[in-house]
């Protein structure tokens, strides 16, 4: 390695494995996908010794599972909870998590005890909020608001490449009350490449942040879980390994912590020093198995999506995109709001429209179950006039303003279903053969009579449903996931003799669940990837046409300039501020302004990297780059043009 690519965080490098995933078919594109996840098991590089496996790393989640039954033992959730908290898909998962856990809570009569915070608010969960998650003092403040009152808090606090400032806020405050909070970080790069960036109106970096709690981990009040997974197969999309480990990291803490409740309810004691080293012990075996299942269900997923034609669905939505038209996620439960978060990270990571890829819900927001309710109605300006003709505006809001918050699967009843053409594709989600939705059933009749593209991806939790497979009545193409039955299920399932807590019934359960959740988000996950491949949004392995909306991406923005046309920094940084500016001379004053300015414009801004490229690569004018690039529309084919006529960049790729 070179020392510029030492100092490059694994989470922003390329994956060797996938330089040639934009020429792939989309088979082939599966298998890519399936050997980079198997990464997160089997470790990388020179790193194999942080794998998910390591003894330290389980055992760092076991304390934390420790720090959480202290928390639901002592049932008081106005004055002790969990807290998730992260930026994009980080944020999203860590709500996921919540939500599912809050829901076992409930059913074995506890109150709820989780909370998230998600940068940018709740309407983060659905659309892509970027510019919050480079303010430190927002977390703070989004921290501060959740745990009012309380007097012990788990803050668990998820950086994929351990760079969001929000997250750094957030673990600082909890650092400096550590009477009430012990920090956990979560993230995919070592310490040591945690990012060092200056962040605007802070003293700290991310970097010295982590460099604290790697203090305050050594006294014993705080934990960082940093497993090394290799680099992503689109560069630096976290959303993919990045979020697939944070969902199985989230599920085991939490997983585990609940059976330590369950056998401690059932011990009737308070375990003394030997007794409590046994069930650390204990635990770590059980994440050991649990970590066994996911990466199963990680082994068992890809194969058998491609004997359903996951392919052919790949390429029927890049078909959709290509035509102009849209691919559509419907779904029940989490597998449906999975639909929702993979459809949300389309526009920063590709340049997507938000209605290319998007996601509904059966239930909209009753069954999102996020705290601040319907966003449509929340979005609504105040209206001081009396009830009904308030009813009538919020109706027409409803109809005007706020669409790409609405969810709900009655909305694409109402408002979408009728323009379906045969060139979009429609992917229903469930978690059952055996049961559909009854609204679903009606659903799929009209879509099947409009849209010729419809597949159900299908991942059963129920790994011996004997029930009739109803599947095909409704269905001519289905994907369909049987979530294995893992050691870690099977030794709740044969405990003979033995009664069943309420763990093992539950526990084995949310499991399966948790399984067949992770199944669907490698299938939502390869989908949009491989459709917007297709599309041309990626050259090589590199989201060439990305939003610079946040300081991290208006930074891999300028790498990417950088690596493609194999520029200096400040020729690439050059060529970005003159596509983002739309100007041929990059002025002293341009030069000093903050980067917080350049990330306002680029959220708005499309084509800036492209443009970006063959302004560095030719040393033309702005209006010659746009040019070329209103000749060849579809990005990837541009730059295969612009790089076909040079020499240079050719003799760099054949290296
Ligand atoms: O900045 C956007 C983004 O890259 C999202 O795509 C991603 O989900 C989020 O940041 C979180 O990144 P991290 O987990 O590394 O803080």
């Amino acid at each position: 390695m070179t020392d510029s690519e030492i100092k490059i965080p694994i989470t922003e490098t390329s994956n060797p494995l996938t330089v040639d995933i934009d020429i792939s078919s989309s088979y082939d594109l599966v298998g890519l996908l399936h050997q980079c996840d198997s990464e997160i098991f089997e470790g990388w590089d020179s790193y194999k010794s942080n794998n998910i496996f390591s003894d330290d790393l389980i055992f760092n989640l076991q304390r934390v599972s420790e720090k959480v039954v202290d928390i639901l033992q002592k049932r008081n959730p106005a004055c002790e909870s969990v807290v998730f908290s992260g930026c994009g898909t980080s944020g999203r998962i860590g709500f996921l998590t919540s939500k599912s856990i809050n829901n076992l809570l409930r059913n074995i009569d506890y109150k709820p005890c989780c909370e998230y915070i998600i940068a940018g608010d709740d309407k983060a969960l659905l659309t892509s909020q970027e510019s919050p998650e480079d303010s430190p003092q927002a977390g703070v403040k989004a921290l501060q608001q959740i745990c009012k009152k309380k007097k012990k808090v788990l803050y668990i606090g998820i950086s994929c490449g351990l760079s969001a400032p929000f997250v750094a806020g957030q673990l600082l405050y909890c650092m400096e009350h550590l009477d009430i909070f012990t920090p956990v970080l979560v993230g995919f790069n070592p310490v040591e490449q945690a990012r060092n960036n200056p962040i605007e109106g802070w003293n700290e970096t991310f970097l010295s942040v982590v460099t604290k709690l790697s203090d305050v981990q050594s006294a014993g009040n705080g934990f960082i879980i940093n497993p090394i997974l290799g680099p992503e197969a689109i560069t630096g999309s976290s959303r993919m390994k990045g979020g697939t480990a944070t969902k199985l990291l989230l599920e085991i803490i939490m997983l585990n912590a609940l059976r330590q409740l369950s056998s401690s309810m059932e011990l009737g004691f308070v375990p003394d020093e030997d007794a409590s080293h046994y069930l650390t012990a204990d635990g770590a075996i059980r994440c050991n198995h649990l970590m066994h299942m996911y990466e199963t269900v990680c082994k068992e997923t890809y194969p058998q999506a491609l004997s359903g034609g996951l392919h052919e669905v790949i390429d029927w939505a890049g078909t959709s995109l290509n035509a102009g038209r849209h691919v559509y996620y419907i779904g029940i439960d989490n597998i449906g709001v999975l639909g929702l978060v993979d459809a949300s990270e389309c526009p920063p990571t590709f340049g997507a429209d938000v209605n290319d890829v998007r996601g509904f819900l059966f239930g909209g927001y009753t069954a999102l179950e996020n705290r601040e309710g319907d966003l449509v109605i929340k979005s609504c300006p105040p209206v001081q006039e009396i009830i009904p003709i308030e009813d009538t505006m919020r109706r027409s809001y409803r109809d005007h303003q706020g669409s790409e918050l609405e969810i709900g699967a009655n909305y694409f009843v109402g408002t979408i279903l009728h323009s379906l053409t045969p060139q979009d594709t429609v992917i229903f989600l469930t978690s059952s053969c055996s049961e559909l939705n009854p609204a679903m059933k009606m659903m799929v009749q009209i879509v099947r009579g409009k849209c010729h593209q419809v597949v159900v991806f299908v991942c059963y939790r129920d790994a011996n449903d004997t029930h009739e497979d109803i599947m095909p009545q409704f269905f001519s193409k289905i994907v369909r996931i049987r979530i294995p039955v893992t050691p870690y299920i099977r030794s709740f399932m044969e405990e003979e003799g033995k009664k069943p807590s309420w763990f093992d019934l539950l526990g084995v359960h949310a499991a399966r669940r948790f399984a067949a959740e992770l199944s669907c988000k490698l299938l939502l996950n390869a989908v949009s990837t491989g459709a917007h491949i297709q599309k041309g949004k990626v050259y090589k392995n590199l989201m060439v046409d990305l939003k610079l909306s946040n300081s991290k991406l208006f930074q891999r923005g300028i790498e990417i300039v950088k690596s493609l046309v194999m520029c200096s920094e400040d020729t690439a940084r050059a060529s970005v501020l003159r596509s983002l500016y739309g100007t041929n001379v990059v002025s002293e004053e341009l030069k000093k302004m903050p980067v917080s300015e350049h990330t306002r414009i680029g959220s708005f801004k499309t084509k800036v990297i492209p443009t970006s490229l063959i302004l560095a690569s030719k040393g033309c004018l702005i209006h010659e780059a746009m040019e070329i690039l209103l000749k060849f529309p579809v990005i990837r084919a541009a730059l295969a043009q612009l790089w076909s006529v040079s020499n240079k960049t050719m003799a760099h790729f054949s290296t």
